[in-house]
C-alpha cells in the first residue's frame, strides 16, 4: 500500500511488515533534493517518528538513483539571486532533515542504497545508522567536476566516515566508485547484489526490531554525541544517557533478560537477543511511556503480564 499524505510528491513512503520505505520520489531527477524535497522529507520523518506503522526506517530512491544530490537547478541556480535571508532558510532546510531531523531519529535509519548517490546525498547516506548499498551502487563527490567543494556538510560527514586518503582522492578527483569499492572504505555497512538489497535490510530491520526500542534510541544518540567529547565528559554522559534509558524504557527488558539468563538459563545474551520484554502488550506499553507516572504504571501492567511467561521467553 502506498500513502501519498503526508508526504507529499517528491517523497513517498510504503510501510510493510513494522517498516517504513521512504522513497526519494523524483525518478525523472535522479530523485536529486530540491528545497521542496527537502521540506517534505523533513515533514514525512517527523510524521513516522509516532507512526505506530514502522519500528524501523528505511530510506531508499525510486527508479535507477539513490539521489543523486542537490537539485542545480531549484536549489542552487533558482536560489542564486534570491535574499541572503531566503538562501539562509533553503540552506537549513536542508540541514534540518539531513543532519538533525535524519540523524537523530528516534527510530533506527537503515540508507538502502539502490543506485547513484552524488554530492549532497553523501549526507543523508552517513545520517543513517545503517547503510547498506547494491554493489554496482554508484558514489560520487561530484562537486569539483562542477566547480564547488563539496558543502552542505559533505566534507565534514566525509572526513568522519572515510580515512583521509579515499577522502581526499573522491573529494579532489570527483571520480565514481561503487557498492564494493563503498563497503571496503567502511562508507557503507555492506554492498551486496542488487537482487538480495532488499531482503538483506529486511533481515537487519528484524534483528533491530528485537531490541528494547528505548534503549536502542539511546544507544546510538550515545554513539553519535561521544565521538566529539573528552574521555571523562563521555563516561559521565554515558552514566547519566544509560540511567535515562532505564528509567524511559521501565527497565523490563533488562530485568527479564537477566533474570532469563542468571535464573532461568534459556537466554544466552553473547548469542541472542532477549525477546520476552517485547512481546507483551504490556512491555511495550512500557516502551512508549514517556513520562515517569506512565512508566511506573507500565511497568506494573508489565511486570503482571510477563510474570508466569517469563521463564519461557527466553531463545537459546
Ligand atoms: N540537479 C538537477 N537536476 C538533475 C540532477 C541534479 N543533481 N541530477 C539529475 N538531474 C536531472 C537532469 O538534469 C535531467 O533533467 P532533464 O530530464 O530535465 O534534462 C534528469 O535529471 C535526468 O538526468 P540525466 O543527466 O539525463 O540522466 P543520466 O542517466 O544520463 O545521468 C547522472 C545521471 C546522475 C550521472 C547525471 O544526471 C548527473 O551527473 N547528475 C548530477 C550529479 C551531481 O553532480 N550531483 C551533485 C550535486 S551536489
Amino acid at each position: 500500500m502506498s500513502t501519498k499524505e503526508p508526504w507529499g510528491n517528491t517523497v513517498d513512503v510504503v510501510f510493510d511488515d513494522q517498516i517504513a520505505f521512504v522513497y526519494f520520489n523524483r525518478p525523472e531527477k535522479k530523485n536529486c533534493m530540491s528545497p521542496t524535497l527537502n521540506r517534505e522529507m523533513y515533514a514525512t520523518l517527523h510524521h513516522l517518528e509516532l507512526d505506530d506503522r514502522c519500528s524501523v526506517v528505511v530510506l531508499t530512491g525510486r527508479g535507477e538513483a539513490w539521489s543523486a544530490g542537490m537539485d542545480l537547478k531549484e536549489y542552487f541556480r533558482e536560489t542564486d539571486n534570491e535574499s541572503d535571508a531566503f538562501k539562509m532558510r533553503t540552506r537549513e532546510e536542508c540541514a534540518a532533515w539531513q543532519q538533525i531531523k535524519l540523524r537523530n531519529l528516534a527510530k533506527p535509519t537503515i540508507a538502502m542504497v539502490n543506485g547513484w548517490v552524488f554530492g549532497g546525498a553523501f549526507t543523508p547516506l552517513t545520517s543513517c545508522d545503517i547503510a547498506i548499498a547494491a554493489e554496482d551502487a554508484k558514489f560520487g563527490l561530484s562537486e569539483i567536476n562542477w566547480g564547488i567543494l563539496p558543502g552542505g556538510n559533505v566534507t565534514k560527514v566525509v572526513a568522519d566516515t572515510m580515512n583521509m586518503r579515499n577522502a581526499l582522492y573522491y573529494i579532489m578527483t570527483g571520480e565514481t566508485f561503487d557498492g564494493k569499492q563503498a563497503a571496503a572504505m567502511g562508507l557503507v555497512n555492506e554492498a551486496v547484489p542488487r537482487e538480495r538489497l532488499e531482503a538483506r535490510v529486511r533481515e537487519i530491520a528484524k534483528v533491530l526490531m528485537q531490541k528494547d526500542p528505548v534503549v536502542l534510541r539511546c544507544a546510538k544518540e550515545v554513539f553519535k554525541r561521544v565521538r566529539y567529547m573528552d574521555w571523562e565528559t563521555a563516561n559521565d554522559y554515558i552514566y547519566a544517557k544509560s540511567d535515562g534509558s532505564q528509567y524511559r524504557s521501565g527497565g523490563e527488558f533488562r530485568s527479564g533478560a537477566m533474570k532469563a539468563f542468571l535464573d532461568d538459563k534459556k537466554l544466552k545474551p553473547g548469542l541472542a537477543t532477549y525477546d520476552g520484554g517485547k512481546k507483551g502488550k504490556a512491555a511495550k506499553k512500557v516502551a512508549k511511556a514517556a513520562k515517569p507516572e506512565k512508566a511506573a504504571k507500565a511497568t506494573k501492567a508489565a511486570k503482571k503480564a510477563e510474570k508466569p511467561k517469563a521463564a519461557k521467553k527466553g531463545k537459546k
